[in-house]
């Protein structure tokens, strides 16, 4: 049938645009139906049923869930919403799943339907257990049921594949920044950190001792967030940095260029929030990597122009030509995540 994606609102044509292109390097026929401002985009495919492939839990950008359709459910009864999605489900023959999330787009319209969403997971999920279809506890190794209602008579329903590792209503982790946090943006970093790693690589490669640079780092959020994870930092900015920061001992402040500034040892980390034309920030972050100055990064890509899937294309394809000119093959992963408005964060890697 096809695949449903959840969207930031206003981007639904870059998610239309990389689900087509997904689609298209992978041999798939079909076409995205999306409209601007609803938060979700379709890809109907068009070949055999069950056939269509689900992008893996961190390949696409501007996804925040991406679920296999198993019914669409339109002119749904207000007084009885649960029988028919029990029969939609027999029907489908997919009753095995570990996890249920009921939701919605993101959207201005559809925001009033989190009341609902919530009431309804309270009677589907006991309903589900009765059929013996969900277990008592949460399952991170079998299919999740995903039920999105586009409106309140309107439900799609969709089945994402075990990632052993818990899975966000909406695609949007909810997550806790202190409140000293110097910056609102401290949350994007912990988003980040959340989301484009697994529990396992976080472990792997983020951990207390390490060293780190932050360009663009004032009033430093996203020092803070290193900080907290007792990550040594070297915060470049002209502009202050939170005094109380300083004081944790973690972070030094030096007030220089962050196009020209080098760190003075390779370090661990390189994260970047520089307001500064994407492929400005993507070349310089190419740097980095090709002078052996950080093993991974994370930064963002602004993006205040109109094709945005092109200039995503443009900039990562350019980053990945010139560590690999260098002979320095640099993996990433790219997510639009909540906090970011017009604007992308990209996890980078040396393979090396
Ligand atoms: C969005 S703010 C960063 C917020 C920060 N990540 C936080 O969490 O508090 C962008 C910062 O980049 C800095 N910036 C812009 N161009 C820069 C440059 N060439 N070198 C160093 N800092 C720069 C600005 O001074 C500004 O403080």
């Amino acid at each position: 049938m096809g695949l449903l994606i959840l969207c930031r609102p206003g981007f639904e044509p870059e998610a239309a645009a990389e689900i087509a292109d997904w689609a298209t390097a992978r041999g798939l026929h079909g076409y995205p139906q999306a409209t601007r401002g609803e938060g979700w985009v379709r890809f109907h495919a068009i070949q055999p049923e069950g056939a269509v492939p689900l992008p893996g839990a961190r390949e696409l950008i501007f996804s925040r869930q991406c679920v296999r359709i198993l019914a669409d459910l339109e002119n749904l009864p207000r007084e009885d919403r649960l029988a028919p999605i029990l029969t939609a489900l027999r029907e489908a023959g997919t009753t095995r799943f570990g996890e249920l999330i009921v939701e919605h787009p993101d959207s201005d319209a559809a925001r009033p339907l989190a009341a609902l969403a919530r009431s309804f997971g309270n009677a589907l999920r006991p309903a589900l257990r009765r059929e013996a279809w969900l277990p008592g506890a949460s399952d991170l190794h079998k299919p999740c049921l995903h039920v999105c209602f586009l409106s309140g008579t309107h439900a799609v329903l969709g089945i994402s594949e075990p990632r052993g590792e818990r899975l966000w209503p909406q695609g949007i982790a909810r997550l806790k920044v202190p409140r000293e946090a110097p910056s609102r943006s401290a949350a994007k970093l912990e988003e980040a950190i959340e989301t484009l790693m697994s529990p396992q690589e976080r472990e792997r490669w983020l951990h207390p001792g390490m060293s780190a640079a932050d360009l663009g780092a004032a009033p430093g959020g996203w020092s803070f967030i290193l900080a907290r994870r007792h990550v040594h930092v070297i915060a470049i900015d002209n502009g202050p940095i939170q005094p109380a920061l300083l004081d944790s001992g973690l972070v030094e402040h030096l007030r220089a260029d962050g196009f020209t500034w080098q760190p003075p040892r390779p370090l661990d980390w390189m994260v970047c929030d520089m307001v500064e034309q994407p492929r400005r920030v993507a070349a310089r972050m190419a740097d980095w990597f090709t002078h052996g100055w950080c093993r991974h990064a994370i930064f963002n890509l602004k993006l205040p122009m109109k094709k945005r899937w092109l200039e995503v294309q443009a900039n990562l394809g350019d980053f990945h030509a010139r560590c690999e000119a260098a002979g320095v093959p640099v993996r990433t992963r790219a997510r639009q995540l909540y906090h970011d408005r017009e604007e992308i964060t990209v996890l980078a890697t040396s393979a090396a």
